[in-house]
């Protein structure tokens, strides 16, 4: 039988490393290390552009990020990039690439996949956004009824909805105000019935957003909606009111939009890395293709930096090993994304999907059990609403949560006082949750807020924070096109990077279909004149049993 190659013994001798080296990291307190060191901040933060990214509050040295690096070197995150940005077939299990590099390309440089330049196709179908985008902002594309749209309704989950909707509101200042730009994803007819509501359908536009063009909810919701504007306004008007994005235009033609309705995109492009492509057309319509070419360009500067910047100079590759770090070697299970910014209010929401449908897998990338925990918990809300809601356990829980701060330094609005509050409570939490309070600080803060000794020392333990938790901040001048699409970029390089060194593919996601297999024998058995399903487990009978019988008492 052959042995390990040199490559995985390489990558064994770094994880290796690392696990000794959490020896000498574990007894190490942030407090400590940042009375030790005045340079902490310095040694430990990166920018690019106006970008910074302070990593200081990580439980790190210099010797740690050496060590990662090397297991970032030991992985070929080098090769493995070059791969991407090549067009090979990364996926592996779908065989296909995953380019979506392709789809922020400012460069003349030819993008291949299989041996072609795909890049006369995406400015192609870029140039087809531009000026229908154009049309319907200007008021030129007439409904049925010679009406102009003033209505977009964007029908589309996952992939196909996620991005467009978090970027709608983070960039809201940019929509056009005489646009009224909503998203339907739920099948839960009550998130289509809410977006209809009030909507004229004769100046309603709906675009059926889906890679494949055949998943349940959004089908169901198209069909709907179809329904809805047929009974307004007759079958013909289906033509100007209804247009599609999808990679599957057989699909979309059986459904009754044409071609010249239909914006493409393409099986390289995967549903969570699809905002840059026509699945961006709403946001596109609602912040205009100028405004759109802006979030292009800044995801391509992350693109560059990405594949140019060292790796102790590398923002996303910074992020993706303090991930590795915090999971691998320090044991969290979870990753905390808390924007201080309205606006981001969904990139959690995004970032779920981005990082837990990428890597949220336990087998490699050749079928083989992982030996480590992948991709941890993400979730998040904006601050500060989250400090009187769950920040009570980051402080004072049993495990840490590792962290994620962004804000910007300058808001959009007037209110400057606001956002100095905003600020100081952002960098006041990640304070709190590095340094801490100990009991003795406790008791002093007390007696000095007047109570008596004895109160002091019974609340000592309640009142203690143990700190040494780790957290990132990311700041950037202001919110706008251009720093959206570098967050997003970050984000989706980090993902990447971590896949390669956790060895799995992340960008499949076969996790999704047996709930999908599932659900459509479960939909017939809770119908009350179907036979209920006698062969399903028993949680599951009775619970359709339940939903029947429900039913078919009166109210
Ligand atoms: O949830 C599974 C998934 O396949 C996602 O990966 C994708 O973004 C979403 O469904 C929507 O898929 P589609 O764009 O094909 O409707």
């Amino acid at each position: 039988m052959d042995g390990p190659t040199p490559a995985a013994k390489r990558f064994d001798r770094a994880w290796t490393a690392l696990e000794q080296h959490r020896g000498r990291v574990s007894p190490l307190h942030l407090r400590d290390l940042f009375v030790g060191d005045p340079e902490r901040f310095q040694r430990f933060s990166l920018t690019h552009e106006d970008l910074l990214l302070d990593y200081s509050k990580q439980r790190v040295t210099t010797e740690t990020m050496a060590l990662l690096h090397e297991l970032a070197r030991a992985a070929d995150l080098a090769g493995w990039t070059d791969r991407m940005f090549s067009g090979e077939h990364v996926n592996m299990t779908e065989d296909r690439a995953a380019f979506h590099v392709a789809l922020r390309s400012r460069s003349t440089a030819p993008m291949l996949v299989d041996g072609r330049d795909v890049m006369a196709d995406v400015r192609g179908e870029l140039e087809r956004m531009r000026g229908f985008a154009g049309r319907v902002r200007a008021g030129e594309w007439p409904g049925a009824s010679g009406r102009p749209i003033r209505n977009v309704v964007n029908i589309g989950i996952g992939g196909s909805d996620l991005g467009p909707v978090m970027a709608d509101q983070a960039l809201a200042r940019w929509r056009h105000p005489g646009l009224d730009i909503r998203f339907v994803s739920n099948i839960d007819g009550a998130d289509l019935s809410d977006a209809l509501a009030g909507l004229d359908p004769a100046a309603t536009l709906f675009v059926v957003a889906s890679k494949t063009f055949t998943t349940q909810e959004t089908m169901t919701n198209a069909a709907s909606a179809r329904a809805w504007l047929v009974g307004a306004l007759g079958e013909a008007a289906v033509i100007r009111h209804f247009v599609a994005v999808s990679a599957n235009p057989q699909a979309v033609a059986a459904f009754g939009i044409g071609a010249d309705s239909t914006f493409a995109f393409w099986d390289w492009v995967g549903g969570r890395y699809s905002l840059w492509s026509a699945i961006g057309l709403p946001l596109m319509i609602g912040i205009g293709p100028e405004a759109f070419d802006r979030l292009l360009d800044g995801a391509h500067a992350i693109d560059r930096h990405f594949r140019d910047a060292p790796l102790g100079a590398n923002l996303p590759v910074a992020m993706a090993l303090l991930g590795i770090w915090n999971t691998n070697f320090l044991g969290a299970r979870t990753h905390a994304v808390l924007p201080y910014d309205q606006g981001l209010r969904r990139l959690p929401a995004y970032l779920q999907q981005l990082e837990m449908e990428s890597n949220g897998k336990s087998v490699d990338r050749y079928g083989r059990p992982v030996r480590h925990p992948t991709c941890p918990v993400v979730f998040g809300e904006p601050g500060t609403n989250i400090q009187h809601a769950f920040v009570q356990l980051f402080h004072q829980g049993p495990d840490p949560v590792p962290t994620d701060f962004l804000a910007p330094v300058e808001p959009h609005h007037d209110l400057t006082g606001h956002h100095d509050i905003l600020l100081a409570n952002m960098i006041a939490q990640a304070q709190a949750l590095a340094i801490g309070q100990d009991e003795a600080e406790a008791r002093v803060a007390m007696i000095a807020s007047g109570l008596d000794g004895a109160t002091a020392d019974r609340l000592a333990p309640h009142r203690t924070f143990p700190g040494n938790r780790p957290s990132t901040t990311l700041l950037f001048r202001r919110l706008d096109p251009y720093t959206l699409g570098r967050l997003i970029a970050l984000y989706e390089h980090k993902v990447f990077t971590q896949g390669v060194i956790w060895g799995i593919n992340p960008f499949d996601q076969w996790g999704v279909e047996l709930g999908k297999t599932l659900t459509k024998k479960i939909l017939p058995e809770l119908s009350l004149d179907a036979l209920a399903g006698s062969d399903q487990d028993s949680s599951t009978a009775g619970l359709i049993a339940h939903v029947r019988a429900t039913r078919s008492r009166p109210i």
